[in-house]
């Protein structure tokens, strides 16, 4: 409602009511799942987008899921330095298991891809001081046909607890109805909290749900610890893109309900893979962490730039996505071919991203008055000012009445974050 008043209309009323909202907000905060998970979003790497799960093992060793495979990102998060600036979810997503349940109804491992079993592999990744992250799907088939968890809610929750599972990523794949898909969510949430260990759990709940009927996101933050909104990512700038106009075109939905505990998920990062171009690659880094959203990448950690990886690990970045507020940003305009977003962030800072969303021509200039930014309050009476990307710069001293001037690559974004003085 704010966020979608200034977008449209009059700027200091909309400034008013972004007040209004934020005081109400602050004295009836929405409830997260009770698990203590989560304080900020889940930062690591999920298998899907880069590796799906098409190829056997017996064809191609090294680019199929296996343990083989989880074992060398495990390797190379601590050695490459991706764990020590907070990538530590090391996450399977489908086709880890056999076609069948074993004779007491438990989820089993493919014997080819995972001979050793994920409790062993959970151990590796233990060691490694990484936590690991599974896949199961709430109705009666996972989304590539291996058995669902409809009927097995508790008993799969606790295989995952003994195996030593700290994240599980819960599909919606094969569900009949709203109900089963609701009554399914639930079931696991409590399930997962049953066990007594502490696991992160992410939904999908809205995605499948908004087709039919509007998801209660104050009831999804109460189960979920983060949900899927929108169709899976691909590596591909139209899909980062779609999941941008997405987001700015629901923001009235979303936005307000993310915070410490429960976080909207845009799905994976797809930088260091093949499909965007380096500007197109700053752009989804700045925005996801725009979003507050969970940092997944899904690339190979064996063969990745040094450019992709210093962008996948800047301090800068990474720290306004991880920025204790757990505000997630909105964007406040969009104009000319430019979207202006901003995000609070704690004592009283703001990032604030312009993306060029023009595919045609150079780098073009974007000038924008700080009194716009923070209803008014990111800048006042003064505020430093930091270019965090493309490149690391200081933009000085700026007072409220100062206009900035940025030059913006086409589809690139240039990332700010400005300090209140
Ligand atoms: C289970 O839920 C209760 C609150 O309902 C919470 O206090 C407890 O920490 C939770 N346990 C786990 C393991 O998530
Ligand atoms: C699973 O299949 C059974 C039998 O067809 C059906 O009754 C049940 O509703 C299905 N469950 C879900 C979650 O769709
Ligand atoms: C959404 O869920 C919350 C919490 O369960 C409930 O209090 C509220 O009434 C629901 N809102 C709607 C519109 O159903």
């Amino acid at each position: 409602m704010a966020v979608g008043g200034s977008r449209r209309g009059d700027r200091s009323r909309a400034g008013l009511l972004v007040l209004i909202v934020a005081v109400l907000q602050a004295a009836c905060p929405a409830e997260a799942l009770e698990n203590g998970l989560a304080r900020t979003p889940p930062m690591g790497w999920l298998h899907w987008e880069r590796f799906l799960c098409q190829i056997d093992c017996s064809h191609d060793p090294r680019q199929c899921i296996s343990e083989k495979l989880f074992m060398q990102m495990a390797d190379l998060m601590v050695s490459e330095g991706w764990r020590d600036v907070g990538y530590q979810y090391l996450c399977i997503d489908d086709c880890w298991m056999a076609p069948s349940r074993d004779e007491q109804g438990r989820l089993q491992p493919d014997p080819k891809r995972f001979p050793s079993g994920i409790a062993k592999l959970a151990d590796y990744v233990h060691s490694k001081g990484l936590k690991l992250g599974i896949y199961a799907d709430v109705g009666n088939k996972t989304c590539a046909g291996f058995p669902g968890s409809y009927g097995y809610y508790e008993l799969d929750a606790q295989t995952f607890a003994s195996w030593g599972v700290d994240l599980l990523k819960f599909d919606g794949c094969n569900c009949n109805t709203l109900e089963l898909l609701a009554e399914g969510y639930k079931t696991m949430s409590r399930a997962l909290n049953k066990t007594g260990r502490s696991i992160v759990y992410s939904c999908e709940w809205p995605l499948y749900q908004r087709i039919l009927q509007k998801p209660n996101y104050t009831e999804i933050k109460q189960y979920c610890n983060y949900w899927r909104n929108f169709a899976d990512i691909y590596d591909a700038w139209n899909s980062v893109k779609n999941v941008l106009d997405w987001t700015s075109h629901n923001q009235e939905d979303i936005t307000d309900v993310a915070g410490p505990g429960g976080w909207n998920d845009p799905d994976m990062l797809v930088i260091g893979n093949f499909g965007l171009s380096w500007d197109q690659q700053i752009t989804q880094m700045a925005l996801w962490a725009m979003m507050a959203a969970p940092l997944l990448m899904s690339n190979d950690l064996r063969h990745i730039s040094s450019a992709s990886k210093a962008l996948l690990q800047n301090k800068e970045v990474i720290a306004i996505n991880q920025d204790s507020l757990g505000k997630q940003g909105y964007q406040i305009t969009e104009e000319d071919g430019f979207e202006l977003w901003e995000r609070p962030l704690s004592g009283g800072a703001y990032a604030i991203a312009i993306v060029n969303r023009q595919e045609i021509g150079g780098p073009q200039t974007y000038k924008f008055s700080l009194a716009f930014l923070g209803s008014g309050l990111a800048c006042n009476p003064a505020c430093s000012v930091q270019q965090i990307l493309p490149t690391s710069r200081n933009l000085g001293l700026q007072n409220w009445v100062s206009f900035l001037k940025v030059l913006v690559n086409p589809t690139g974004t240039v990332l700010l974050k400005t300090v209140v003085i």
